[in-house]
């Protein structure tokens, strides 16, 4: 099959790597012509395991190609995949302009196509808006009518960063949300995937699907660290509770890890504009909003573990550990290391931030000098304290001796659970940890 995606960000580019090796042929389209050059020449724009080596593969297959004009591939194409960004207004809804421009782009294609294509939402979007917004874009600029000059689809993504590329090439579920049968079968076939449950239903259904996924697992993640609050004021740990809850298979054991909270690109935006367009509906959701207010309020829990290590953080030295929003990635997106550095910035401490592949992105953040590391010893030596936020393996790595003899004072704070606390315990640091009992003073 022809295929285009619209939008090389990782929905985009790991969806047209994953088409490319079911044997279609893909012409990836960005805005960006400096991106869309650079993923010519085989540089991947992002740290995603795996998708170097796929896109240099891709490449030699003479079935790969980038370009910035959406129209003209259209007009050839079987399929036509929207993978271009919704991020959060500043009042948190999604900003949808990014979609109705390609709508319109995809749309001046289908004009002077005879293919009717199948035009396929994968990005975020709120429900609703296949229907509403991509359907009647694409049939003014095509002058053609949905269900005969072209099929659209809401057919939603739900792959994690750092795992991006099994996640497309192996999903859990295939939600195809048609309006008709016939247009949904076509999809399930352009896939091809072995033994994965197709939800068929609506557009509007399938949309809602997937912000409800990452409520849920947001949820989740809340729910581990509210029960954290009272496990660690009851002498017990929080983690060894979510096992015994987590063993249930009602519930599951994943998303129950307590911390700093969750960051990254989906969650805290989908959230916001789950809530938001709730509300615009007139049914307002509780949930969502409780579930953000939780995550808000953990980094301070790890702000307030810290002063009770220290004695309070005014000319304190902190190392910041991980800046990234979760390991295996550069992004920094929501990361929750911004709402701790301006916390113990506010406090009066002296941080030195330290992770293997983020400095640069969260220096872009912060917007202000930052001073950071990529090397873990430097970051240590001769701190007062490390808080950690994220779970990178040079943590776990790093033996307990040499934590113990670099930190000038041996408080760890671990927003994670991502070292051995044992072993740190056993070489004489004082181990905090979200939800757990404090350590003996
Ligand atoms: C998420 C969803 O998992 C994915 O299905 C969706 O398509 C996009 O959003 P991603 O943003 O890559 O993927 O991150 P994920 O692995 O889900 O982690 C999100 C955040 O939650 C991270 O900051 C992580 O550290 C945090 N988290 C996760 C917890 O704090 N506790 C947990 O138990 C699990």
């Amino acid at each position: 099959m022809q295929c285009v995606v619209a939008g090389a960000g990782y929905v985009g580019l790991t969806t047209a790597l994953v088409l490319v090796e079911k044997g279609h042929t893909v012409v990836l389209v960005d805005v960006d012509e400096a991106r869309a050059q650079r993923i010519a020449a085989g540089e991947v724009p992002f740290h995603e395991p795996g998708v170097e080596p796929a896109l240099k593969s891709a490449l030699t297959t003479g079935r790969f190609s980038t370009g910035t004009d959406l129209a003209a591939p259209t007009v050839t194409a079987d399929a036509v995949f929207l993978c271009v960004g919704t991020p959060a207004r500043p009042n948190g809804d999604a900003d949808l302009s990014f979609i109705k421009a390609a709508a319109k782009g995809i749309g001046r294609g289908v004009r002077r196509s005879n293919l009717a294509p199948l035009v396929i939402v994968k990005s975020t979007v709120p429900p609703g808006t296949t229907t509403d917004l991509v359907v009647p874009a694409v049939a003014k600029a095509s002058r053609k009518s949905e269900g005969a000059g072209f099929h659209a689809i809401a057919n939603p993504e739900f792959l994690r960063e750092g795992r991006a590329l099994e996640d497309a090439r192996r999903p859990d579920r295939l939600v195809v949300g048609a309006f008709g049968a016939e247009a949904g079968q076509r999809l399930v076939e352009l896939w091809g995937h072995e033994g994965v449950p197709v939800v068929a239903t609506s557009p509007t259904a399938a949309e809602l699907i997937k912000y409800a996924s990452n409520a849920f697992l947001a949820t989740k993640v809340s729910f581990a660290n509210e029960m954290a609050l009272l496990a660690a004021s009851l002498g017990v740990d929080v983690y060894e509770v979510m096992r015994g809850v987590g063993l249930d298979p009602r519930i599951g054991a994943e998303f129950l890890r307590a911390g700093v909270g969750f960051g990254g690109s989906c969650l805290p935006k989908d959230l916001k504009a789950l809530h938001r367009f709730a509300r615009r509906r007139g049914k307002p959701l509780r949930l969502p909003r409780a579930v953000l207010e939780i995550n808000e309020r953990q980094p301070q829990e790890a702000i307030r573990l810290l002063e009770h290590a220290l004695g309070g953080l005014a000319d304190k030295s902190v190392a910041l550990l991980g800046l990234a929003f979760k390991p295996d990635t550069d992004d920094v997106r929501e990361t929750r290391a911004l709402p701790l550095y301006r916390a113990l910035r506010a406090a009066g401490a002296r941080v030195i931030c330290w992770d293997p592949l983020a400095v640069k992105n969260f220096q872009r953040l912060v917007g202000d000098p930052v001073d950071a590391t990529e090397d873990l010893r430097q970051a240590l030596t001769g701190r007062d304290a490390a808080v950690i936020q994220t779970e990178w393996t040079q943590l776990r790595d790093l033996p307990a001796d040499d934590w113990k003899r670099l930190l000038r004072n041996p408080v760890v704070v671990d927003g994670r659970r991502s070292v051995d606390a044992a072993g740190l315990v056993a070489a004489g640091i004082r181990y905090y940890a979200i939800g757990a009992p404090l350590p003996p003073s």
